[in-house]
């Protein structure tokens, strides 16, 4: 397969599995504390606010009273400044980010989502641009952007470190950067996915490791995410050394909450969160990644 095709594979696959926080990944269906499930209509105010609150409570750790998100999100610096999203997925943090003034444009590969989000910034009467573009060639002049992240999406490219070098291009000198990859040195790549999927339920007789890495991390498990590959913190050093300063690697431990119910169920009540909170900030699956650009 080129390197086109492949793309196209990735753009599809998202356009039919957005990131809507479902109970199954790409759907609108969602469990209630009671156990029944309730639909929602795509682009409706009540879907946006359930994506929110899914996306939210995963990310609990993230959030303070300054906002969402506001202990990575350096908000108060960038009002009235051009912030740049890369893969805005349906636009909770590009709506967070328009909340707090800041000149947002945001980009995602796929259609659907980029049709949602712009939906969402109408309902909710914010401005903002949005466009679909590939991370791989962004449709910006150099240095536009005073700040710019990007979240869970770049590890979704088989070209990675392109799009890592066409980010920083877009980039001011001297502007600050937000990247969230996927961690390969966490429980859930090398316990959940390569252990307990690749060895005990046989898949990797079947599956190589991207495949194993895609099937059972953002692709539903099922067939057909064809490209999910997390990452190392000395692999994105290497990367993105070169191209800025005071760069800072860290896993976040937001997610090893639900990591523990699954590998041991009932483990919230005897293991003390002091010991949760140290391993999920050394195994992790959220690398964030830091810095400004030289
Ligand atoms: C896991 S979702 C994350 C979405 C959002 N950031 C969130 O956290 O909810 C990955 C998103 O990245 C987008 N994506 C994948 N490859 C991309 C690329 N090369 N350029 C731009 N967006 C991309 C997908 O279309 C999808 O919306």
């Amino acid at each position: 397969m080129n390197s086109s095709s492949d793309k196209s594979d990735i753009r599809n696959w998202w356009a039919k599995s957005p990131m809507t926080y479902g109970s199954v990944h790409g759907r609108t269906t969602y469990q209630e504390q009671d156990g029944s499930e309730t639909t929602m209509e795509l682009g409706t105010p009540e879907f946006f606010d359930r994506v929110d609150e899914r996306f939210y409570s995963w990310n609990r750790p993230l959030h303070t009273t300054e906002g969402y998100f506001a202990k990575i999100f350096p908000y108060e610096r960038y009002h009235g400044k051009g912030v740049l999203e890369i893969g805005c997925g349906l636009g909770t943090m590009a709506m967070n980010w328009a909340r707090h003034g800041a000149q947002v444009t945001a980009v995602d590969l796929n259609a659907v989502s980029v049709a949602q989000t712009r939906r969402r910034f109408e309902l909710l009467g914010l401005p903002g641009r949005i466009l679909e573009a590939d991370s791989h060639r962004l449709p910006f002049q150099d240095g536009e952007f005073d700040y710019g992240y990007s979240w869970g999406v770049l590890h979704h490219s088989p070209d990675l470190s392109h799009s890592i070098r066409e980010f920083f291009r877009v980039l001011k000198p001297g502007g600050e950067f937000g990247v969230m990859l996927y961690n390969r040195r966490s429980i859930l790549y090398w316990y959940t996915i390569q252990f307990i999927e690749g060895f005990l339920h046989g898949e990797s007789r079947f599956l190589g490791p991207l495949e194993l890495a895609s099937r059972y991390s953002d692709g539903a498990r099922e067939e057909g995410n064809p490209h999910t590959w997390p990452v190392t913190r000395r692999e994105m050093r290497d990367l993105f050394s070169p191209l800025c300063q005071k760069l800072r690697i860290k896993v976040l431990g937001t997610d090893l909450e639900g990591c523990f119910q699954f590998l041991m169920p009932g483990s919230r009540d005897y293991i003390p969160t002091i010991v949760k909170k140290s391993w999920a900030r050394r195994w992790g699956w959220s690398l964030w990644i830091c810095g400004k650009k030289r």
